[in-house]
């Protein structure tokens, strides 16, 4: 045991390096699915992991080499000491059969009882969880991979359901031009995520159509849709990469494009800041940026490459005003080439929207331009003056 603890520790501890590694990998690509299959870097994680599979693989067969050839040498010292040197004289094969098999069966049933009767008692769990994930109903697409030409969007009566009779959206119908700015108002869990997941193609309506110009939204491609459509979340995932790649996210960028978009969402001084610059290692999670930093980051993601459609769902929730104000600016550059659907609390984020929609309980109850809706003196004007009231500090900034 001493031989075999000296030699195999090294070994050993690169294994639960490896391992770490492996659990990293999958803990990361689990959280970051959404992200990951949004920038369509499934092959790329795949490789990764497959990379730091092998390597385990290879260590632990190290480890039984090992275990296998110290075995043996015992074995064989074992019979050297009884027989070789003992004064007996010749044995006779029986005997030495009956020697090895005994001094085998003195181990295997302990070894084998340990390890293969946890071993199935995991295999029987993790196969459950396993065949419960493969039944699973997979997301469909259409296979019409043409681009998107300009980025209108059509909402006919679309009503959407999680489970059976609770609607989350109630025949709701809208149109976006292309180029258009639509923003969503309305109480927490009135139903603007939602309706942005439908965007996205996440969920299928249960009534109604959603048309991206003039295309059903389920005729798309998976890859026509991805490229086309985007989102920033209101919970932006973050790799523990550099924040070169976690702006570029395996696509082809060069770094001075990079920078622009840095400095178009104010984070150029966190970037030279860092001592490696954009190469320097964000923590995992990200968890060495603010939230505020971490909803930029993904707003960089996007812009660097605009798509045809852009939904930002509270994207500047934990930005302040200052920084909002940069985005909007963005926001109203990337307006030449994309359509925006903006969902915000925060209504200053959407005084400048071609039609406001106000959510209440998954129906639209208002909609309209900002004067328009102040003017009704609706649910959209109660919103604004209770906003109004709370930042007298802070006056919102579009008055
Ligand atoms: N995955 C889900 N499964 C079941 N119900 C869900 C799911 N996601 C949301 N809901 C429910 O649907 C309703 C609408 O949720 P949604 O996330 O669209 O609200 P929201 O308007 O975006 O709210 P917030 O302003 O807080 O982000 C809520 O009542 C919520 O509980
Ligand atoms: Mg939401």
């Amino acid at each position: 045991m001493a031989v075999y603890q000296h030699f195999s520790t090294p070994i050993v501890r690169r294994l639960r390096r490896y391992l770490a590694d492996i659990n990293d990998g999958f803990n990361e690509a689990i959280s970051g699915m959404a992200v990951i299959q949004k920038f369509r870097q499934q092959s790329r994680f795949g490789e990764k992991l497959g990379a730091s599979s092998r390597v385990h693989f290879q260590a632990r067969m190290q480890t039984l080499r090992l275990l296998l050839s110290l075995f043996s040498a015992m074995v064989l010292c074992g019979l050297l000491i009884q027989f070789g040197f003992s004064s007996v004289g010749t044995v006779g094969a029986g005997v030495l059969y009956a020697f090895i098999s005994y001094l085998g069966r003195l181990n295997e049933p302990l070894i084998a009882l340990t390890t293969q009767h946890s071993m199935l008692q995991q295999a029987v769990v993790a196969g459950e969880r396993i065949f419960e994930l493969m039944d699973a109903v997979q997301q469909s697409y259409g296979d019409d991979s043409r681009p998107l030409a300009a980025g209108s969007i059509e909402m006919d009566n679309v009503s959407f359901s999680y489970r059976d009779n609770q609607r989350v959206l109630d025949h709701i119908s809208v149109q976006v031009p292309a180029r258009g700015f639509v923003a969503m108002v309305g109480h927490t869990g009135s139903g603007k995520s939602t309706l942005a997941s439908l965007l996205m193609g996440y969920y299928q309506p249960d009534e109604g159509e959603i048309r991206l110009d003039d295309r059903p939204l389920t005729s798309l491609s998976h890859q026509a849709l991805r490229q086309n459509v985007a989102m920033v979340q209101q919970d932006p995932m973050v790799l523990a990469d550099s924040l070169y790649a976690n702006v570029t996210l395996g696509r082809d960028i060069p770094e001075d494009e990079v920078w622009h978009v840095l400095e178009i969402v104010q984070l150029t001084a966190l970037a030279t800041a860092l001592p490696k610059g954009i190469h320097s290692t964000i923590g995992e999670q990200g968890n060495t940026l603010s939230v505020g930093q971490k909803q930029l980051l993904s707003l960089a993601r996007v812009l660097v490459k605009p798509p045809k459609i852009l939904i930002l769902d509270e994207a500047a929730a934990n930005i302040d005003s200052g920084t909002e104000q940069a985005v909007q600016r963005a926001l109203r550059l990337i307006r030449r080439h994309t359509t925006l659907v903006v969902i915000a609390h925060r209504l200053s984020t959407v005084v400048e929207a071609d039609n406001i929609l106000v959510l209440h309980h998954g129906e639209t109850v208002e909609q309209g331009t900002h004067e328009q809706l102040l003017q009704r003196r609706g649910r959209y004007y109660q919103m604004y003056q209770l906003q109004l009231a709370a930042s007298e500090d802070e006056p919102v900034s579009a008055i």
